[in-house]
């Protein structure tokens, strides 16, 4: 039986020699050293082992499965580390090696103009509302006291998707929208995409305006230039020198063109002012009571005054851009400037 216990751990030793995975490590634990393992089995014989070499088999049994486990608990340690290694290094990072440069973005500039003209309004108490892009000729057109045979409705400038809709040509839909939906006192403000079929330096087939509509009872032109003035200076600086100028809008009655002094040549007189030494910067006017009555308010209770701007073009103004087209090309070089 000694014998075989000698045999037993010997070949043990041989097949941990050979074997090379954590797998083949375990098979050899569990067959020598498991319930129905080889030397368990061997133990479980003891009965044939004569009286007087019982407690000397049963040390060197004890003797050989604590060295047996302890050489195995070994090759994993050393099996375990190899695999460390191994990851290691293949997994080898040069922290010397240059960073990867990831240019970052920026605000564009007519976003950076609606937030900026978005909190002066809110200021004023002012709220943000939106209206849809894809518009009722209702909307559009009709509820603002712009009849059938109107010049705006040309199919030069109006993108139609249907008879009676359209891609809107201005924020002013809105107004008839808030108007509809909710009782003076009113003050909105709502930015938003624009359609018109036009194309140039000046001209992009989409470009964004805000509109502004406030509506209360005893609402005077004085409040409207008093506001309006406020905003310019704010966005323009204080300095700012304006003018308003008679104009029609066939949903403001009277209504007013607002100019600035020439941000580029302070009012002298340049190329971008045409030599008047004044640019135009926005529409408005008291709302006309025939657009009242399409919302049933009461014009004889209710008065308000209108705006609406286009926002590339105060960008282009307060930036210095000569080519509207260059904000939706979205070159980073043009973007990073700003
Ligand atoms: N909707 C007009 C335009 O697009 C601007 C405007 C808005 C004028 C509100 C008066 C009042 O030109």
């Amino acid at each position: 039986m000694i014998n075989k216990l000698q045999q037993l751990e010997k070949d043990a030793l041989a097949e941990l020699a050979a074997a090379k995975t954590e797998d083949q490590f375990l098979n050899i634990k569990t067959k020598y050293l498991g319930r129905k393992g080889l030397l368990t089995g061997l133990l479980r014989n003891i009965a044939q082992v004569s009286d007087e070499e019982k407690p000397l088999f049963g040390k060197l049994c004890n003797e050989v499965k604590n060295s047996l486990n302890a050489k195995i608990d070994e090759v994993l340690q050393q099996q375990a580390s190899r695999n460390r290694e191994d990851i290691l290094s293949r997994e080898k990072i040069d922290v010397t090696l240059p960073g990867k440069y990831v240019p970052s973005g920026r605000i564009h500039p007519v976003v950076q103009i609606r937030r900026e003209i978005c909190s002066v309004f809110a200021s004023f108490g002012f709220s943000i509302v939106e209206g849809p892009e894809i518009e009722l000729d209702y909307y559009n057109f009709e509820a603002l006291n712009i009849p059938k045979d109107h010049p705006a409705r040309d199919m030069q400038d109006t993108f139609y998707i249907e008879d009676n809709i359209v891609l809107r040509t201005h924020t002013s839909p809105v107004q008839v929208r808030v108007m509809e939906k909710i009782q003076p006192p009113l003050r909105i403000l709502s930015p938003g995409k624009v359609y018109r079929r036009d194309s140039d330096v000046s001209h992009t087939p989409m470009f964004h305006q805000i509109e502004g509509l406030l509506v209360d009872k005893g609402v005077t032109f004085a409040d409207l230039k008093g506001i309006l003035t406020a905003f310019l200076k704010k966005i323009f600086g204080d300095g700012t020198m304006l003018r308003f100028r008679p104009s029609f809008f066939p949903f403001t009655e009277p209504s007013a063109e607002v100019d600035i002094h020439c941000v580029m040549c302070g009012g002298n007189g340049c190329r971008v002012c045409g030599q008047s030494g004044w640019l135009e910067i926005l529409g408005s006017g008291m709302v006309d009571p025939e657009v009242f009555k399409n919302v049933h308010y009461d014009p004889e209770v209710y008065t308000g005054f209108a705006f609406g701007l286009g926002l590339e073009r105060i960008a282009m103004l307060k930036y210095g851009i000569s080519d509207i087209r260059l904000f939706f090309e979205n070159d980073i070089r043009f973007l990073k400037q700003f």
